[in-house]
């Protein structure tokens, strides 16, 4: 857990000044963090920079750390301070988080819900208040009180994954031109958490690419499990990854001629839960000595590194600094009493109201541009690339 000293200042009179203070340019003086409620003196402490709430799901997978660290940082830099939580993937305890920070006067929430449908009490608290809240690259579902989403284009990830799959194949080159394979392959597919909006989007994105393929007979699911609910992994788990694997290998391949040729993966966490299923179950080496095509997301650094080896196929990679800097631009414009900038006002409809949005493109990650996509633009060193840890 990682939480931060902050002013108890009052939230409602304090207010305009501390919005006032936080539109600035965020000029040096402002960087200082106040390290004692006594010196918190009413209007001159919240002149040094507003509290805004960071609720993260979880420390589990090294994306929200990366994610929390770079929204804190870009809130600190402009003047604002922070409490950034992480609740371990329980819901009771991101709501509980929510709450407390709600108690304490911030003036802003960045949220990035472990069930999309989990905070709806936390929201009308927070709208009671006057608290603007986006949602953070997940979409809260189900309440009027979502302000603003920041986030991926999550139906074109899924496409990315596909594509990816079918690259690894042979059915399509990089380019986007057909490959030289025909198939038929075998294939399994994945889903990731039922209870994250954007599962069903990744999901969407991935199925309406490999249809086609399925439909003329070039890839087979032989366990014929296609449904989205049979795909689903909760919270995304990658133990829980491993053991569907085991068990579709089990059911379907083990002790018949089948062999699995592909299997799409919607995050790196669960991609490398399949690969050890699948090398505890006679395959091995590298996708060039046929290895099965596993996909996946997040360029976590010991997926990039099992790419690097030859050994996962790919990787979708969202730049979690640029999606942080949307969210501090949108949470600075609703403070300074505007309005964030939204490049998509339809996709997102929570349920309740199609929420505006700002969404970021992603790009595939092969063997071949790691180098280039991520070392180059500084996501992660060579070293880091080397030894499949961060630093
Ligand atoms: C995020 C993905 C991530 C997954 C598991 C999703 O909501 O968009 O980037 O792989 O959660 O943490």
């Amino acid at each position: 857990m990682k939480g931060k000293k902050f002013f108890a200042a009052a939230a409602g009179a304090a207010m305009a000044f501390t919005l006032a203070a936080c539109s600035g340019e965020g000029a040096g003086s402002t960087d200082e963090e106040p390290t004692d409620g006594s010196t918190a003196g009413g209007g001159d402490a919240v002149a040094e920079g507003g509290l805004v709430g960071v609720a993260m799901p979880t420390q589990t997978s090294e994306r929200w750390i990366a994610d929390g660290d770079a929204v804190e940082a870009g809130l600190m830099d402009l003047g604002y301070e922070v409490d950034l939580q992480f609740a371990n993937d329980d819901i009771p305890t991101q709501s509980q988080q929510i709450d407390q920070m709600i108690t304490n006067g911030v003036e802003a929430l960045i949220i990035a819900a472990i069930d999309g449908t989990a905070l709806n009490s936390q929201l009308e608290a927070a709208a009671a208040a006057g608290i603007p809240v986006v949602s953070y690259d997940r979409l809260i579902l189900d309440s009027e009180n979502v302000d603003f989403y920041v986030t991926f284009d999550n139906y074109n990830v899924g496409v990315q994954q596909a594509t990816s799959l079918l690259v690894g194949l042979g059915l399509l080159n990089q380019d986007g031109s057909e490959g030289d394979a025909e198939g038929p392959f075998n294939i399994e597919v994945f889903a990731g958490s039922p209870d994250d909006n954007n599962a069903t989007f990744f999901w969407n994105g991935a199925m309406d690419t490999l249809e086609p393929y399925m439909a003329d007979g070039t890839l087979t699911v032989p366990s014929e499990q296609t449904d989205f609910e049979q795909a689903a992994i909760l919270r995304w788990q990658q133990e829980t990854a491993q053991r569907r694997m085991e068990d579709l290998l089990t059911s379907t391949y083990v002790g018949t001629d089948l062999e699995i040729d592909g299997v799409l993966s919607p995050y790196d966490g669960l991609s490398r839960g399949i690969i050890t299923a699948l090398e505890s179950n006679g395959y091995e080496g590298t996708v060039a000595d046929g290895f099965p095509v596993v996909t996946g997301q997040d360029a976590e650094i010991a997926s990039v590194k099992l790419i690097s080896d030859g050994v996962q196929f790919s990787t979708i990679f969202k730049d979690t600094r640029k999606l942080a800097d949307q969210a501090v631009t949108a949470t600075d414009a609703f403070l300074a009493g505007g309005e964030p900038e939204a490049n998509d006002t339809e996709t997102y409809d929570n349920g309740v109201k199609v929420v505006p949005s700002y969404l970021l493109e992603s790009d595939i990650i092969y063997q071949d541009n790691i180098q280039e996509l991520l070392v180059d633009s500084g996501y992660w060193t060579a070293e880091e690339v080397e030894s499949g840890t961060a630093e």
